[in-house]
């Protein structure tokens, strides 16, 4: 996300936060809190600035497969389709979701460390581009299933290069210790492995470190060493058609010092210049999650010693990242007018019965209950990770096309969060 590109998609006019064309408390108004709002504008100029990116590796374009465990809405999935993109999955359920949306299952790459045999024969059925193999049991179950349907299985392995990613430890996937790919060195003889194995076609090569990294470095390391074994494969008669190098490219939460798409890109390409694969990539908290936001409103205030509560109706459920990763999102008033109330420093916090159910700590804010507040940069692994804890139904996802709202999806309610549960006889 570039920054020219965040700051039209939401900016203030007056008093009032707006996504685009359309005011926020209207948004609150005609759908209701807890909500996430998309800029339809953000996705699209996110996605276009890989696509500038990505433009002069003449002759062979580039591929950017979304990775849709991000953001699944059909709506996002759609938007991207219509771009041209591709996609990663990592479940039959979110190749479901694709194939819905209209993507092509031509441009599809399936990740993950467990694929079900069912998974396996749906992707197969599917037709999808390549399957990102992480451990020789996959490699094997994945030959047998492919031989069952009579098909060939395109592959890629995904290696793990034993490069620090220096992100938050849940996030980063590209050290030895993680439970992710094939290890670098047993890679070769994998390689040689699957080629000779009659279910499968080896197609590719696939890397991702880790995520919301913030410095190009470690995954042009990766790339380095990516590289190497390609030529490696090819001077023993393995060619491989493409290079995945994984998504990983980290957003601006706060006042990290974020590089652009393309700075971010540069040493990528430098190492794959002059090369023939195609470059994949796997982006997908960079193309979403500064393209949306998560509208709450203040329950309650409660002032007192030593802390002041500002009790929102929104809460970890609805946005687990600072619960779970501690993570920092900016949250800021809709409508920064009216009457002033002094400002004072609240933990904002959601209803639910548990300590760590916070959205932001000591944030300092004039608020008075009933304020829509916006909890910024939860595009990304915000309502995908939403649960029902506490028997909340999950919020309403909105998404702001220029002037127009459209409701991606409507709130659940309390009949179906219960509809698929029953009595005992
Ligand atoms: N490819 C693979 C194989 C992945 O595992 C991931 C993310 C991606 C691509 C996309 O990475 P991105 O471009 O979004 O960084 N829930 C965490 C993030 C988990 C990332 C998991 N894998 C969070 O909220 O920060």
């Amino acid at each position: 996300m570039t920054a020219s590109a965040t700051t039209t998609a939401f900016s203030r006019r007056g008093s009032i936060l707006h996504v685009e064309e359309v005011p926020l408390p209207e948004v609150a108004e005609r759908f209701g809190t807890p909500c996430y709002v998309y800029s339809r504008a953000a996705l699209t100029s996110a996605y276009q600035a890989y696509q500038a990116a990505l433009a002069d590796r003449a002759g062979r374009p580039a591929l950017i497969c979304y990775a849709v465990k991000a953001n699944s809405n059909l709506a996002i999935l759609d938007v991207f389709a219509r771009l041209g993109a591709g996609f990663d999955i990592v479940s039959g359920g979110e190749l479901a979701r694709v194939l819905a949306a209209g993507g092509d299952p031509g441009k599809v790459v399936f990740s993950g460390v467990g694929k079900s045999r069912a998974e396996m024969r749906q992707a197969l059925a599917a037709g999808i581009l390549c399957f990102n193999v992480e451990s020789v049991p996959e490699l094997e179950t994945l030959n047998a299933v492919a031989i069952e349907l009579g098909r060939q299985a395109p592959v890629s392995l995904r290696v793990n290069p034993d490069v620090d990613a220096r992100t938050h430890p849940y996030i980063s996937t590209g050290l030895k210790s993680a439970k992710f790919g094939v290890p670098f060195e047993a890679a070769l003889p994998l390689y040689r492995r699957a080629a000779a194995l009659p279910g499968l076609t080896v197609r590719g090569i696939d890397c991702h470190i880790g995520s919301q990294l913030l410095d190009p470095a470690p995954a042009a390391e990766a790339a380095t060493k990516i590289v190497g074994l390609v030529d490696a494969l090819a001077a023993e008669g393995i060619v491989l058609h493409h290079i995945d190098l994984g998504g990983g490219m980290g957003i601006r939460y706060r006042d990290e010092t974020v590089p652009s798409v393309a700075e971010y890109l540069a040493p990528l390409l430098a190492v794959m210049r002059d090369r023939q694969e195609q470059l994949l990539l796997e982006p997908g908290r960079s193309l979403v999650g500064n393209a949306g936001l998560l509208l709450t409103r203040v329950a309650l205030l409660k002032h007192g010693e030593p802390k002041n509560f500002a009790v929102v109706d929104a809460a970890m459920n609805d946005l687990a990242r600072p619960a779970l990763y501690d993570a920092w999102h900016e949250i800021v008033k809709v409508s920064d007018g009216g009457t002033p109330t002094p400002a004072r420093v609240y933990e904002v916090v959601g209803p639910i019965c548990e300590s760590g159910d916070f959205l932001g700590h000591a944030r300092e804010l004039s608020l008075a209950p009933g304020d829509p507040l916006a909890i910024m940069s939860a595009g990304a692994y915000g309502m995908a990770m939403s649960s029902n804890y506490n028997t909340r139904p999950r919020a309403a996802e909105v998404m702001i096309d220029g002037d127009r709202m459209h409701l991606i999806r409507r709130r659940e309610t309390l009949a179906e969060l219960f509809a698929s549960e029953s009595l005992l006889p």
